[in-house]
């Protein structure tokens, strides 16, 4: 039995988290910073590492208080070295380094794309869920990421090997930027999920983004055919952002969201409730076809990745992953096609440091521990 201490700051969470053996969260304590950020519609990356610094001590101490851990009980520091911002990254990997050295304890290195993945098996292992149908197909689908992943478990951990991603904004982004032309608050995901329920999804048509085929390398383009033409499983976001930005345009709708964008600012932060009594039908109706849209082709791209690659199950996973609709329609579609699919619970779906905590497992048993020189990597693939 290993109990691992996790330490999150890629972002805007704050986060440390307590994992027993990478199936067990003993404690998971997520900060968020979404009240610093509110005013600006986004992240902002000075601030960000600012407010990091300023609670990460107390956010590792509540975790370990709560999961009833000591500094000196735990058995590893996990850390996420990347992807993320840079001065984010910076002060949990400088504050991880300094505990361990401290303490004397192993440190370990996590992607945080890889967390993301492990808060999946994480909680199927809690459940008592130790059968996976493999070939695995992970989307990994948040505010800085729209990549598919086939994920192998290997003797000495875990690896991946990415298949499909999106070409330019990931669909969190997307989501962020649509909440932001339309002034409806930060971070634009979960507002918009909520307000989505009260719009029509069919009464603005957005276009399917045309992605132009490159052949793609590799182990999946051998296990899809070689000679598959055209063959890509990549997205594309930035224009249905344009679109709903054009739409608002044509339909004259700049006078409403001007005075939404007074509104709010008077608010330090605003609940989806509260900002449903700032928009009329003609938002709501945008807001619900945008998110139908987003939906439709982030499970349509994905079924399909998993019809040519022959997988076993579908992993999704990271903070668009707690979107109430996508997670129906990818039950629905995939049920169809005969395929398991599994997500994280909305509190494992966005950032948190259990996920590390336990991806950090697999390393801790195999002996793959980081050095004293471990640096933040602000761009980190996933192998
Ligand atoms: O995984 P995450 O917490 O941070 C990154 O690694 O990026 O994802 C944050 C992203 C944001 O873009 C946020 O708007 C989006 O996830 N998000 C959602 C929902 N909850 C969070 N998007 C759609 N629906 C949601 N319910
Ligand atoms: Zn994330």
């Amino acid at each position: 039995m290993a109990y691992i201490l996790g330490i999150e700051t890629s972002c805007d969470e704050t986060a440390a988290a307590v994992v027993r053996s990478g199936e067990q969260v003993v404690s998971n304590v997520v900060a968020s910073q979404i009240a610093i950020h509110w005013p600006y519609s986004g992240v902002v990356p000075e601030l960000a590492s600012r407010e990091h610094l300023r609670a990460l001590v107390p956010v590792v101490r509540r975790a370990l208080e709560e999961g009833g851990q000591t500094y000196e009980s735990v058995d590893a520091v996990a850390v996420t070295q990347g992807p993320g911002l840079a001065g984010a990254l910076l002060v949990g990997v400088s504050y991880a380094k300094a505990l361990a050295f401290a303490l004397d304890k192993p440190l370990i290195a996590v992607n945080h794309l890889e967390g993301h993945v492990h808060a999946v098996l994480l909680e199927e292992k809690q459940k008592g869920n130790r059968e996976l149908g493999f070939p695995v197909l992970a989307l990994l689908v948040s505010g800085g990421h729209t990549h598919l992943y086939m994920a192998e478990r290997r003797e000495r951990g875990w690896t991946y090997e990415n298949v499909g991603q999106t070409r330019d904004d990931a669909a969190g982004e997307a989501f962020d930027k649509v909440a932001k032309v339309l002034a409806l608050g930060y971070p634009g995901g979960p507002i918009i999920d909520k307000l989505a329920r009260h719009g029509n999804p069919e009464a603005v048509k957005f276009p399917p983004a045309y992605i132009k085929g490159r052949p793609r390398p590799g182990r999946s383009r051998r296990r899809a055919g070689a000679d598959t033409p055209g063959f890509t499983f990549d997205f594309s976001y930035s224009g249905i952002k344009t679109a709903v930005l054009r739409y608002t345009e044509t339909h004259s709708m700049q006078q409403v969201i001007e005075q939404r964008r007074l509104a709010l600012a008077e608010m330090k932060s605003a609940k989806a409730d509260e900002v449903l009594k700032l928009c009329d039908h003609q938002t709501l109706d945008l807001v619900a076809s945008f998110q139908r849209a987003m939906v439709a082709d982030l499970v349509g791209k994905t079924l399909n990745a998993a019809r040519e690659l022959d997988v076993a199950t579908l992993f999704v996973t990271g903070g668009v992953a707690a979107n109430s609709e996508l997670r129906a329609a990818f039950e629905r579609d995939a049920a169809m096609a005969g395929l398991p699919v599994y997500f994280p619970s909305r509190p494992l779906s966005t950032d948190n440091a259990a996920m590390i905590a336990a991806a950090a497992y697999p390393k801790f048993l195999a002996g793959k521990f980081a050095g004293l020189e471990l640096s933040a990597e602000a761009s980190l693939p996933l192998k």
